[in-house]
C-alpha cells in the first residue's frame, strides 16, 4: 500500500515537471479566493501604517504606506524598479478606463518603467506631505497576495493586472514617508483604489475591513472581500459585532492639491450628528458637520493623520467639556504639542498605563440617537512620557485649513486603534465594531500562521 503510494505520488511528480504551467494555470484557475489579506504594521518613527506588498518579476516586498482614502496606488518607478512583467497602460486601454486620468502623454527620456509614450497620466499624491503633486504614467505589473478563509491566510493568489500611478522619487514624491517606504497604497472608493480592483478580479463584494494594531511590533490585518474576520483568543468573528451607519459621498476633492479637473472625493465620509463626554453634547455649529455644496465640512475617517483633527471652534468647545467631565481632581499640565489638553498621568488613575473606564467616554453620535462611535480612554488619551497624557485629538492647522477643502472632523489613526472597520461599497456602508479591548481582543489577533 505504501509503496504504491509513493509510485503514485512519483507519478503525480513526473506529470507535474512534465507541464508545470498548465497544472499552474489550472491550481489557479480553480481556485477561487474568497477574500485577501495584508498585514499593517505601525512605523515608530512616523506613526504611519505600513504593508508590503509582494509584487514585480521576480517578486519583490515593496513597502508602502497605507492610505485608507487614496485615490488609488502608486509607486516610485524613478529608482530601482526591476521588472520583466511591467506594462504602461496605453491611452484607451482597459487599465486607462477605470483610472482618473488626466491626460494622454508621451516621455521624452529614454524608456523606462515610467516613461513611455501614449500613455494615460494620473496624479498621484503623497497625502502626507500634501506639497508636491506630478502627473505619473499608469501602469500594471504582478501582484502575489494571501487569500484568506477569514481565520488564517490560505493560499498565496497571484493577481497579473495590478494596475498602479508611477510616483517620481526624483519630484521628492517619497518626503516624510516613512522610511524605505516606495509609495501609497491608496484604499479608495475610485475603480482604480485597491478595493475596487481586487473585487473586480477576483469576483467578490466590493467589501474590506482595516483593523490597525497600536503596537509598532505586531500586525495589524486588512482584509480584501468576504468576511468572517476572526480572532483569537476564542475565534471571535468580528464581522458579526458590527453597527452600521451610511457612509457618504463628497462629490468634491478633498485631499489632494486642487486642481483644474473635478474629481470626486475618493474618501470616506460618514454622518456625525453630535458629539457627546460623558452623555453631554459638546456645543457646536451643526453646520460645520454636514458636507455643503462645495464639499467643505463633514466627517472623514483618515489613516494620514495620526489624530483627529478638529475644526478650530469644534476643538475650543471639545477640550473645554472634555476638561469638565474629566472633573477637578486630575492635575492638568502645560500641553505638549500637537496637543491641547494634558494632564498629570499620575492622577489619571495608578499611574501605569490608561485605564478604559477613568476617563469619560466620547460619543459620535451617527444617523440616530441609538448609532453612536463611542471613543474610550485608550483611544482617546495619548502617552505622552511617563508623566504627561494628552487628549488624542488635534486643532486643524493651517495645512488642513488650506487644503483644497476643509473638513471639519477627520477620524485619525490614535482613534481607529484596535477597532475593526469595514467599508462596504456595494452598500454603502461602514460597520464599525468600537474597541476590540471590549470584546478581549486587540487588531493583532489575527492568526498570520498558515494552515
Ligand atoms: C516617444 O516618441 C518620440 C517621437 O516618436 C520619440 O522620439 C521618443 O523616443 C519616444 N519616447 C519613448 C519613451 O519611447
Ligand atoms: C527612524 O529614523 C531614523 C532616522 O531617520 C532611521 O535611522 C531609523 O532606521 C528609522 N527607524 C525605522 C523603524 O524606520
Ligand atoms: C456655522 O458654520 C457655517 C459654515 O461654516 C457658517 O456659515 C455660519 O456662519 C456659522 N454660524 C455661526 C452662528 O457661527
Ligand atoms: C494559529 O494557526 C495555526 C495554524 O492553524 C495554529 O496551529 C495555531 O494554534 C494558531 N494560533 C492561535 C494562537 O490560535
Amino acid at each position: 500500500m505504501s509503496s504504491s503510494f509513493h509510485i503514485l505520488l512519483l507519478f503525480c511528480s513526473i506529470l507535474f515537471l512534465l507541464s508545470p504551467s498548465n497544472a499552474n494555470s489550472k491550481t489557479l484557475s480553480s481556485f477561487k479566493p474568497k477574500a485577501l489579506v495584508l498585514p499593517i504594521i505601525k512605523d515608530s518613527n512616523t506613526s504611519q501604517y505600513i504593508t508590503y506588498v509582494n509584487q514585480r518579476t521576480p517578486l519583490v516586498p515593496v513597502k508602502y504606506t497605507l492610505d485608507l482614502g487614496g485615490q488609488f496606488p502608486w509607486v516610485d518607478t524613478d529608482i530601482g524598479y526591476v521588472s520583466s512583467t511591467y506594462k504602461p497602460a496605453h491611452c484607451g486601454s482597459a487599465q486607462c478606463s477605470i483610472a482618473p486620468t488626466v491626460r494622454c502623454g508621451d516621455c521624452s527620456s529614454t524608456q523606462s518603467p515610467g516613461c513611455n509614450n501614449k500613455t494615460c497620466r494620473v496624479l498621484p499624491d503623497n497625502t502626507i506631505d500634501l506639497r508636491i503633486m506630478n502627473s505619473g504614467e499608469v501602469a500594471i505589473d504582478i501582484l502575489s497576495i494571501q487569500s484568506t478563509d477569514g481565520s488564517n491566510p490560505t493560499k498565496l493568489v497571484t493577481f497579473s493586472n495590478f494596475v498602479f500611478g508611477c510616483g517620481s522619487s526624483i519630484l521628492q514624491m517619497l518626503d516624510n514617508l516613512a522610511n524605505d517606504v516606495k509609495g501609497m497604497v491608496g484604499l479608495g472608493r475610485l475603480r482604480m483604489g485597491l478595493p475596487s480592483q481586487f473585487s473586480s478580479a477576483f469576483n467578490f463584494p466590493k467589501k474590506f475591513a482595516i483593523c490597525l494594531s497600536p503596537s509598532t511590533t505586531s500586525n495589524g490585518v486588512v482584509f480584501f472581500g468576504n468576511s468572517p474576520y476572526v480572532f483569537h483568543p476564542g475565534n471571535i468573528d468580528i464581522s458579526q459585532k458590527l453597527t452600521y451607519t451610511p457612509l457618504l459621498r463628497n462629490l468634491f476633492i478633498t485631499a489632494s492639491f486642487p486642481f483644474s479637473k473635478l474629481f470626486p472625493s475618493s474618501e470616506y465620509f460618514i454622518g456625525v450628528k453630535s458629539i457627546k463626554i460623558n452623555g453631554n453634547i459638546v456645543p457646536l455649529n451643526t453646520s460645520l458637520l454636514k458636507i455643503d455644496n462645495k464639499g467643505i465640512g463633514g466627517t472623514k475617517i483618515s489613516t494620514v493623520n495620526p489624530y483627529t483633527v478638529l475644526e478650530p471652534s469644534i476643538y475650543k468647545s471639545f477640550i473645554e467639556v472634555f476638561a469638565k467631565q474629566l472633573g477637578k481632581d486630575f492635575t492638568k499640565v502645560a500641553p505638549i504639542a500637537p496637543f491641547g489638553l494634558c494632564y498629570n498621568s499620575k492622577s489619571l488613575g495608578t499611574g501605569t498605563g490608561i485605564g478604559m473606564g477613568c476617563v469619560p467616554p466620547i460619543d459620535l453620535v451617527l444617523q440616530n440617537e441609538d448609532v453612536v462611535w463611542r471613543i474610550l480612554g485608550e483611544n482617546s488619551m495619548v502617552k505622552v512620557s511617563n508623566e504627561v497624557v494628552c487628549l488624542g485629538f488635534v486643532v486643524a492647522t493651517a495645512r488642513e485649513e488650506s487644503g483644497p477643502r476643509m473638513t471639519s472632523i477627520i477620524i485619525g489613526g490614535h482613534q481607529l486603534e484596535d477597532n475593526l472597520l469595514q467599508f462596504d461599497l456595494d452598500s454603502n456602508r461602514l460597520g464599525f465594531s468600537s474597541s476590540l479591548l471590549l470584546k478581549q481582543t486587540t487588531c493583532s489577533n489575527f492568526n498570520f500562521t498558515s494552515n
